[in-house]
């Protein structure tokens, strides 16, 4: 059994952007899919489909990232795995084509978060690309500053490895050195082959206030992983916020859910080949009585 789920974003999608976010989704979901049945590595899976949607300006990550309020890019990533519980991850990041591909390298070393210039420095002494600050704003962003969020993708492999990963150009108009929930483990996401992996998307202080990652992790149904998530979105009324969240339980079964307005999801599996795409879970449960 592998299984994989992505998602492009706790936020508003308007009809004009429809197209992007579903084909943006289905590529990425596509490029974990093809590792996974390859009988490649939930940690290729989740690096690999989070990539496509950095590369994609129409999500908040990498390539089109929110621009803070220098008008500057500065980026978070992280990648954990469930079986050993190693994490990387990258915050305050700056001119870097994909950080995610960044927390990936730093996985299985001792520190679990860079930040800044030392992440950069990390980068570069890893070969990985680098790029000017400016080739990562997309021309819509040059003009404006449009509301997106946060991407991220949990995978299960044929081993039963879990692996989460998610990427971030934070929010619009944040201030320089503000760091969000998507570096902090048991905050935007966590990975625990015993328990099952979890992905948040959505308002970063708010996220962390609440420690929502740990919630799912804690309160895990591996039968019903979005009645998790629905549980701990409950507990971020007591903050307040916008979120959204995809989970994989160890066999596989994916749950997600989002008190956004909308939240593109796409997943796929070796039972499910013809991966699917919603764009809120209204859709999706609109289509299941259909
Ligand atoms: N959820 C992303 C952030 O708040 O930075």
């Amino acid at each position: 059994m592998w299984s994989i789920i992505v998602h492009g974003g706790a936020k508003t999608i308007e009809p004009s952007e429809r197209e992007a976010n579903s084909a943006g989704c289905l590529a990425a979901i596509e490029a974990g899919a093809r590792i996974l049945r390859g009988g490649g590595s939930s940690i290729d899976a989740v690096e690999a489909a989070v990539k496509v949607l950095e590369d994609d300006p129409t999500f908040n990550a990498g390539h089109g990232s929110a621009l803070n309020a220098e008008g500057e890019i500065e980026m978070c990533a992280s990648v954990m795995e469930g079986a050993k519980l190693n994490v990387g991850a990258v915050t305050v990041l700056r001119g870097v084509r994909n950080p995610v591909s960044v927390a990936r390298t730093m996985l299985f070393d001792e520190p679990i978060l860079l930040a800044g210039s030392g992440a950069r420095q990390y980068a570069a002494d890893k070969g990985l690309e680098l790029c000017s600050p400016q080739d990562l704003k997309s021309p819509e962003q040059k003009r404006s500053s449009p509301s997106r969020d946060t991407v991220g993708c949990v995978a299960l492999d044929e081993k039963g490895n879990l692996a989460v990963a998610v990427s971030t150009g934070g929010l619009d108009g944040a201030a320089p050195g503000r760091v969000g929930d998507s570096p902090q483990p048991g905050c935007g996401y966590y990975a625990d082959n015993a328990i099952g992996a979890v992905c948040f998307s959505g308002d970063g202080e708010q996220i962390a206030r609440a420690m929502l990652a740990a919630r799912v992790m804690h309160g895990f149904d591996a039968v019903d992983p979005g009645r998790t998530i629905e549980a701990a979105l409950n507990a971020l009324a007591r903050v307040g916020g916008e979120a959204g969240a995809i989970a994989l339980a160890p066999d596989g079964t994916a749950g997600w859910a989002h008190n956004s307005s909308h939240f593109a999801v796409a997943m796929a599996s070796s039972i499910l080949p013809n991966p699917k795409v919603f764009l809120s879970k209204e859709e999706e449960e609109e289509l299941a009585h259909a």
